[in-house]
């Protein structure tokens, strides 16, 4: 796939204003089968239209149309017989646009708030009830809608909460349909989608499977091979399974097993990808090399520094030894895209690049297909199990790159480590058991580096300390730890201190991120 979106659907546009929840209004849009794209809020109505949308929808964001310097979008896209969707900063903006004003609220309107309905043939409101709740996050509002616009709903404190223009497909909400505390927020979009804009419904996963795999084969020459590194993560098998559907045996896997992999998870990459799918798998044993660079190190970023060399030079090495290897695939997803300011027409990058942007360098001389990146993760799941992947493998919890060598405190040695994954596969196990793992986002033990007294039979012992640690989350940004059951856990501890040499107390991490981060290092 190129570096530009699938060109054959019709998209909604998501104009980016700097909202919290841009990824979670277009995450909305293609729960409704219609393929949202994030764009730059400036974007011209000229590229608009060139991209000959569905809708768009005007996303919120922390200014006030008033602020100097407040973005702002190009009038000419309300000129263009598109429907537009403003939510909260971006009603404000289309109504100001439309010569409306815009004045600050007598006090600022956060949170819950009950919605009345006060136009009920409205097609936006079809299906929601006459007061219902919504969710509130704003400055300024809309005192009158004007003679130009229909208001369609109002708060107690609000009370122009949702309009329509009286001649153009233009649509404002003061609310935020997209989070989970506006419970008809999703009829909400869905009726903006299917009657106003005539969503096709046709963005599904087996029509970009069928598109993704035509746009691999149309790409990968006959004779040209493609390597894939297989992390035993989510992302890059989904990727490997969508090459080897296109291109079959002209795809080579790699995995590097760099010994601060969970137990298990070598044997797992291989029973899913080895001798299936058509596809070549190589495995490179490079355990001696990472434990090596390792020894004696006990500063995280060091830690990093040297996994991230460590593991290029055995990629880069194996990689030269693949006869005609042209493309390298990646995983990449669209909130890594969009977060790097890489997504064609969409936001600049932001403050919220983190680890797993990037990857391997562009100085290995591949060209990059990354057929993954138009997609968020849980579309990704389901193309895993539209092509067949394991549920184990599809459902995984991701893992971070530098493996456990951030999850054992410390010196990373093989002995150590041998402690870490033994607890680890423990507590994964219980918590598969009590049927919690897709509750959790991720799960994981840490040795730590300190040692404990306990008492063991009649004797005192000085061993190590496991700190379990369980949390929730939909984006990692944030995240708050599980309330896993006290049962459960005395389970995981009275098995772990019982089986695993080594360990003599297990304690379970209550910190969620702010202020703590999910990993301990
Ligand atoms: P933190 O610890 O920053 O983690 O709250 C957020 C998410 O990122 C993962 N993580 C990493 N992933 N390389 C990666 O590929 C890394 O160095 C790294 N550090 C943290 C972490 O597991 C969580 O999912």
């Amino acid at each position: 796939m190129t570096a530009d979106h699938d060109p054959t659907a019709r998209p909604v546009l998501v104009l980016d204003f700097g909202a919290q929840y841009v990824q979670l209004i277009a995450r909305r849009v293609r729960e409704r089968l219609a393929f949202a794209r994030i764009v730059r809020h400036d974007i011209t109505a000229e590229r608009v239209r060139q991209l000959n949308p569905l809708g768009i929808i005007l996303s919120g964001g922390p200014a006030s149309v008033y602020d100097a310097g407040a973005p702002r979008c190009d009038p000419g896209i309300f000129d263009l017989d598109v429907p537009v969707l403003g939510i909260c900063y971006g009603m404000q903006l289309a109504c100001q646009a439309m010569g409306v004003a815009v004045e600050p609220a007598p006090a600022r309107e956060f949170g819950r708030a009950e919605l009345r309905v006060v136009d009920h043939g409205a097609p936006l409101f079809l299906g929601v009830p006459e007061r219902s709740q919504v969710w509130m996050s704003h400055g300024d509002q809309i005192p009158d809608a004007g003679p130009d616009f229909m208001p369609l709903a109002a708060t107690h404190t609000c009370p122009v909460a949702a309009v329509r223009h009286r001649t153009r497909p233009i649509y404002g909400l003061q609310f935020h349909p997209e989070v989970s505390h506006t419970p008809h927020g999703t009829t909400i979009l869905g009726n903006f989608l299917d009657r106003i804009c005539g969503n096709p419904g046709d963005w599904t996963i087996g029509a970009f499977l069928e598109r993704a795999v035509a746009s691999i084969e149309s790409r990968v020459k006959p004779g040209e091979r493609v390597v894939c590194g297989l992390s035993g993560g989510v992302d890059s098998a989904v990727c490997a399974a969508l090459l080897a559907r296109a291109v079959g045996e002209r795809v080579v896997c790699v995995f590097v097993d760099t010994g601060l992999l969970r137990l298990g998870e070598r044997e797992s990459v291989v029973r899913a990808f080895g001798g299936r799918h058509g596809l070549e798998l190589r495995v490179v044993d490079a355990e001696d090399q990472f434990l090596d660079a390792l020894a004696g190190v006990l500063d995280p970023q060091e830690k990093r520094r040297r996994i991230g060399r460590v593991f290029i030079e055995a990629f880069r090495e194996e990689a030269r030894s693949i006869p005609a290897a042209h493309y390298l695939a990646q995983g990449t997803l669209y909130p890594d895209v969009i977060e790097s300011g890489g997504a064609p027409d969409g936001p600049t990058a932001n403050i919220k690049l983190h680890h797993n942007v990037g990857g391997l360098p562009s100085e290995l001389g591949f060209e990059l297909i990354e057929p993954l990146r138009d997609l968020f993760k849980d579309e990704v799941r389901g193309l895993g199990l539209e092509l067949g992947l394991p549920e184990s493998l599809v459902w995984r919890h991701p893992f971070p790159g530098p493996g456990l060598a951030v999850r054992c405190l410390g010196e990373v040695t093989r002995d150590r480590l041998e402690i870490l994954r033994k607890a680890d596969a423990i507590f994964l196990e219980e918590l598969a058991a009590a049927g919690l793992e897709r509750q959790t986002a991720q799960a994981f033990a840490v040795l730590l580096p300190v040692r404990s007294v306990g008492v063991m039979g009649d004797g005192r012992t000085y061993d190590n300390v496991i700190a379990i640690r369980a949390v929730e989350t939909d984006d990692y940004m944030t995240a708050d730890w599980s309330r896993l059951p006290h049962d459960l856990l005395a389970r995981v501890s009275t098995r772990i201190t019982n089986s695993v040499k080594g360990v003599n107390r297990v304690v379970y991490d209550i910190t969620s991120k702010p202020p703590g981060t999910i990993e301990w290092e």
